[in-house]
């Protein structure tokens, strides 16, 4: 309320506007009070919480109450992997997952546990590891029961006893390729190709509506959206994201492309409006990423914030916000439905539904929930379509929001480049100058483009919203080096392993294609560097120091640290020839490991490819450009104005050489309550931060036994207010932890 106070509208005015509009067409967010009972908090997505008893006055005292070990990431030598869950809470019981993607039950209040789930008891599910953001919880009178999915299988659980409920899908699990397409619609069997879930979807009546996460390559099958019966796992519909002949959007590829090409998939999640029947949900770039050759158009619905009615899947509106991605622009994180104060068709300010949709490079698009009109116009620039790749028809034009203002820098100039010592900046400096940079839309090419916004920006942490219409984001400002190459230089029918792959992928465009030399490797006539020829590298080096050199990157030679072990040790594996031969494909890998048939059009082989994900940074593994790398933001939908921008995260010991904090890179999201609070974990330094929403301020931190790469939930227990973050840490290099941490007043 303060917040209209202050706004331009007399009280008088505001009254009378209020209590005309707010009951009548206003849905109100439906409200965790005491639990947190679904993934992003409730329905509408905004990581909002009602609670008020840790507020501004008293969380300076919050300390530790209990802490859960799920028992994985605790054996030494074992591999780590991260938690990327949310958990929920349900009548004072916490669900989640541990980092080899178990399913837990515990008690919210004391951390002790009521069972466990593990998917790999089963000898024949062989472990294939990804993010598992969260769980559904459904309910029907005694019939309780946890949805979540492992690898290409969706499970429904006992929540009471942990036990898988058998009558689910085919003895107890449901295929997540069914609905995709077979041989006999589209000529080919996708049961090989990855899919998977990595955030929990949505719950409408006795539905599950979810998306998917699928490669970024050829092998990637299309990312439909899809709702499964919760009581029976039957598939009740699906919408095709790459139309098929005769629906709408179907032009907007080449002929056929339903058939070839894949991705187009809501893998950050989606939220719903139970009232509307209506869910909505972001989609990521089509398949292949970088190179868009074999699908010309605008390629509807990838890229697409997508209203769809719930009850049938079918498509009410859509929004692109990238025509044609050449940039692996994926929306990356569910929307958050709002409530917020517009002028209205006659000028006037009126309450509107409206739904927010941020994005990796920066904006934040936010759009009538009933019509899918843009609140805040949105203008059609245009962008530049030449030089690019052969075979490339680059989209001439791409939406630009008039406001809010971008949350992320946008184009990179040369005063962007780091100052951190003069050597970093000289180092920096060398490779901007023989790089292309500029509109982030350039079309990617064989020479090497600095750009934003392949990651986020926006992650799949999402966003907080509270019920002023204030959006709360943690942003990442990170650069990237893409640099294309011609894969038709791969030595053809070669069957290749993981290892050659994940080279040939990450490491050939400077080391040459299996590590010849840079010969083949088509450095940029303007770059005469010469990068070692890897054959021998087994006789100057062993395998510790090719992964410490990996691990941290030296000279040009990036950090691979965002690898997991596992990819690392195949690389390393290859290059010091003490791989085992082709295994069988690999369908959970998020790379091609299946040789492609010379002349097949399916899996889809693109002429170029990119050279990895391979961030700019300098040579002591700081991000190449000045601080901040790392922020949150509070951006008020009401106007379009920012209230506050800080820093998030710090680097200790450049803290120590006396520089202000410069922010990390983060990737988890943020919670905001009643109590006045914003928690956040989320970055390199491994804390849990707690600031005041209406300024900004750091008003608790806590150092966590690893990081939270989590985005936090907060529930009452026995009539004390919890806070609770799961410390996987493992990323970047980063310490493996096992635990989820809860904190309470004393
Ligand atoms: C951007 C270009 C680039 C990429 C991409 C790249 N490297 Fe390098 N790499 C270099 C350069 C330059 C050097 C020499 C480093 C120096 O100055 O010491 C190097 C050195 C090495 C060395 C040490 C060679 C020796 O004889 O000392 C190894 C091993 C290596 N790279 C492996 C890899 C692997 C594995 C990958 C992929 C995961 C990779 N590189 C990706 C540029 C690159």
């Amino acid at each position: 309320m303060n917040f209209f106070l202050k706004s331009c509208f007399g009280t008088l005015i505001l009254g009378s506007f209020l209590s005309a509009n707010w009951d009548s067409n206003v849905v109100k967010p439906q409200l965790p009070a005491d639990d947190w009972p679904t993934y992003g908090g409730n329905n509408a997505g905004n990581r909002y919480s009602t609670l008020t008893q840790i507020n501004t006055q008293n969380v300076k005292n919050l300390t530790l109450a209990w802490t859960y070990e799920t028992g994985d990431n605790t054996t030494p030598g074992q591999r780590g992997m991260d938690i990327q869950c949310q958990p929920i809470v349900i009548k004072g019981v916490l669900y989640g997952t541990s980092p080899r993607m178990k399913l837990f039950a515990v008690d919210a209040a004391t951390g002790k546990q009521l069972w466990q789930f593990d998917p790999f008891a089963n000898p024949e599910k062989r472990p294939r590891f990804h993010p598992v953001r969260g769980v559904v919880y459904w309910e029907d009178d005694e019939d309780k029961r946890i949805l979540y999915s492992v690898g290409s299988f969706l499970y429904a659980i006992n929540a009471s006893t942990g036990k898988l409920i058998e009558s689910f899908g085919k003895n107890g699990e449901v295929d997540l390729h069914e609905g995709l397409g077979d041989k006999e619609t589209i000529g080919h069997d996708l049961t090989n190709f990855s899919i998977r879930v990595t955030t929990p979807g949505v719950i409408y009546k006795d539905l599950l509506i979810t998306g998917s996460a699928v490669n970024e390559g050829g092998d990637a099958p299309p990312g439909y959206i899809r709702a499964f019966n919760v009581r029976t796992g039957k598939l009740a519909w699906v919408f095709h994201t790459i139309p098929l002949p005769g629906e709408y959007g179907y032009e907007t590829w080449a002929k056929d492309s339903y058939k070839k090409l894949g991705g187009a998939n809501c893998w950050a999640g989606m939220v719903i409006d139970e009232k509307r029947g209506m869910v909505y949900a972001g989609t990521g770039s089509p398949s292949v990423d970088f190179y868009g050759g074999a699908r010309p158009g605008q390629n509807l619905f990838a890229n697409c914030v997508i209203a769809l009615n719930a009850e049938t899947g079918k498509r009410v509106w859509h929004f692109q916000t990238i025509h044609h991605d050449l940039w692996d622009r994926d929306l990356p994180c569910p929307p958050n439905l709002i409530t917020v104060k517009h002028n209205g068709p006659d000028g006037r300010p009126r309450m509107v539904d409206a739904v927010a949709q941020a994005t990796k490079d920066g904006y934040v698009f936010v759009f009538d929930r009933d019509t899918g009109k843009p609140l805040f116009p949105v203008n059609e620039v245009r962008v530049p379509t030449s030089p690019a790749l052969p075979g490339e028809k680059p989209w001439p034009t791409q939406p630009v929001p008039t406001k809010p203002a971008p949350f992320v820098r946008q184009e990179l100039t040369e005063n962007e480049i780091t100052t951190r010592t003069p050597e970093a900046h000289k180092y920096v400096l060398e490779r901007f100058q023989d790089s292309r940079k500029g509109s982030k839309y350039m079309p990617p090419s064989e020479e090497g483009t600095l750009y934003y916004g392949f990651g986020g920006g926006a992650e799949w942490g999402g966003n907080a919203a509270d019920p002023e219409g204030i959006l709360y984001q943690n942003a990442n400002t990170m650069l990237w080096w893409l640099k294309m190459r011609d894969s038709r230089m791969q030595e053809k029918n070669v069957a290749m392993t993981r290892g050659s792959s994940l080279f040939n992928t990450n490491c050939s465009v400077c080391h040459g294609m299996s590590g010849k030399g840079s010969a083949d490797a088509k450095a940029s006539a303007s770059t005469a560097q010469a990068y070692p020829d890897l054959t021998d590298v087994g006789k100057r080096l062993d395998r510790e120091q090719i992964n410490t050199l990996l691990a941290t990157g030296r000279g040009r030679m990036p950090s691979f640290g965002h690898l997991s072990k596992e990819d690392r040790d195949a690389i390393i594996n290859f290059l010091l020839k003490t791989e085992a031969k082709p295994a069988a494909p690999d369908i959970h890998s998020s790379v091609v490991t299946s040789p492609v048939a010379e002349g097949a059009d399916f899996p889809y082989m693109p002429p170029y490819l990119n050279n990895g994900n391979t961030q700019f940074r300098d040579q002591d593994n700081y991000p190449a450009i000045k601080p901040p790398w790392g922020t949150l933001n509070a951006i008020n939908l009401n106007t379009g104005e920012y209230l506050w921008q800080v820093p998030l995260g710090e680097y200790p010991e450049l803290i120590k050489q006396g520089l202000p904090p410069t922010g990390t890179e983060n990737h988890g999201g943020p919670i905001v309550t009643a109590g006045g609070l914003l928690f956040i974990a989320a970055t390199y330094d491994e804390k849990i931060r707690a600031f005041d929403k209406k300024t900004g301020k750091i008003v608790w931190e806590y150092k966590l036994p690893a990081g939270g790469f989590a985005t936090p939930i907060t529930y009452m227990a026995n009539g004390k207010q919890y806070v609770v973050i799961a410390a996987g840490g493992t990323r970047y290099g980063l310490k493996p932890g096992g635990s989820y941490v809860a904190f309470a007043l004393p």
